[in-house]
């Protein structure tokens, strides 16, 4: 981990590498003063070989952060392209109406893509900057905190299908992150707790030192105190850097990620996109998943609970309520009932909170069993 000084002269700003060799790249994590041109563009001058840059934005975040970028990119090229907001323009339509900007714009192969806002934003600049004259740089300046703790560390780009979420992609890595902890002040609070299930998520996979630190520190966690955030979002991104450097095109253990994702996956599915926010099926999805592994690999009642009032304390749903969804529609979302038979659906489970296993052994009976105990219904009834 290194550390650079701020605007202020304080030795505020850090940074940790996610190791793939030619590929590697820095996150900058901190008030890096996306606020403050000078700043911002101390971070970005290295970063940018060519003289032409198109910033990737919405027009939710324009407003917010766009003048400050603008201004730290000095007198090269700058184009920009304003998305609707929301997860329905993560398609096929906006990737075509962003390359064709590009396209009329006179970019080059030697052009830089800058990423600013949140998943949705970095998904789809990532995907265009993968598959843009065949690949061209891109920089990720996230504005979510889901954004600057996972979708933009990791190389995974993508738009959506109709058929599903996520179904047209690449992976394709940035040549730097930055995320500026100042930014997450104006994010609406659910969204700021979608993303801290995904910081409670790396406690869970990797890091069980964190989540006691979690624990600890919920009071400064919920008033997003900029100290607490700045670690938080460091050892995030350390524990998804590991995974990442270890299996960078998930073949095997970067599946650890998904802890809670396979329920997760199936609340958002079956309740319909937009009803809960990731985050928060993934809240849920971690406690149900954590029931799971108390019946198939051991985990403690007391640690499960832990999890639980986690969760909790940082204002996510834990639980599904008796008519939210059905069960067999949820086994059905998951893809277990045609699955189960030769045992191919993976779920991640916890051993102890740090430790986790794939497994795809989980019998269609226990899993019912926590689904129904999840949704208050009686374990007797079909
Ligand atoms: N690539 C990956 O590895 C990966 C991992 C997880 C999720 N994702 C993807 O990420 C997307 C979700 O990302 P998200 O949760 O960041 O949602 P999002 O990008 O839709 O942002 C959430 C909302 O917050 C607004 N916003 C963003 N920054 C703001 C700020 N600083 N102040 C005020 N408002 C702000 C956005 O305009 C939007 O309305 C999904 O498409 C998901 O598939 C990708």
């Amino acid at each position: 981990m290194t550390t650079t000084p701020n605007a202020n002269g304080s030795l505020t700003a850090q940074a940790l590498t996610v190791e793939l060799g030619d590929r590697s790249y820095p996150i900058h994590v901190g008030d890096l003063g996306v606020g403050d041109a000078a700043q911002l563009a101390h971070l970005l001058e290295p970063l940018i070989a060519g003289q032409q840059v198109a910033i990737i934005t919405n027009e939710t975040i324009a407003p917010l952060y766009l003048q400050p970028v603008l201004s730290a990119l000095g007198q090269r090229q700058v184009d920009v392209y304003q998305l609707p907001d929301g997860e329905a323009f993560k398609t096929l339509e906006s990737y075509e109406a962003v390359t064709t900007f590009l396209l009329n714009a006179r970019h080059n192969r030697s052009t830089c893509l800058v990423a600013l806002g949140g998943g949705v934003v970095g998904d789809l600049c990532g995907f265009v900057a993968a598959t843009f004259q065949r690949g061209v740089d891109f920089i990720q300046i996230p504005t979510t905190l889901l954004a600057q703790v996972d979708s933009s560390v990791g190389g995974k780009t993508a738009v959506n299908h109709p058929a599903g979420k996520n179904m047209i992609g690449a992976f394709y890595q940035p040549k730097a992150v930055l995320a500026d902890t100042s930014v997450l002040a104006t994010l609406p609070q659910r969204e700021y707790a979608a993303g801290l299930a995904e910081v409670v998520k790396y406690g869970v996979i990797d890091d069980p030192e964190f989540f006691v630190w979690l624990e600890d520190n919920l009071e400064g966690l919920l008033a997003r105190s900029p100290e607490i955030l700045q670690q938080v979002i460091l050892r995030s991104c350390a524990s998804k850097a590991k995974v990442v450097s270890e299996d960078e095109r998930e073949s095997g253990r970067r599946a650890i990620l998904n802890y809670g994702h396979t329920f997760g996956h199936a609340i958002e599915k079956l309740a319909g996109y937009g009803q809960w926010l990731h985050g928060e099926a993934v809240a849920i999805g971690m406690v149900m998943a954590a029931r799971l592994s108390i019946l198939h690999c051991g985990l403690a009642e007391s640690d499960a609970a832990r999890l639980e009032s986690l969760l909790d304390g940082l204002g996510l749903p834990t639980a599904l309520g008796e008519h939210d969804l059905s069960v067999d529609g949820m086994v059905e979302a998951m893809g277990m009932d045609k699955k189960v038979s030769d045992g191919r659906l993976k779920f991640v489970l916890a051993q102890n909170l740090g430790d986790v296993v794939i497994c795809d052994d989980v019998g269609l009976d226990v899993l019912v069993g926590v689904l129904r105990e999840q949704m208050g219904l009686p374990a007797d009834h079909g």
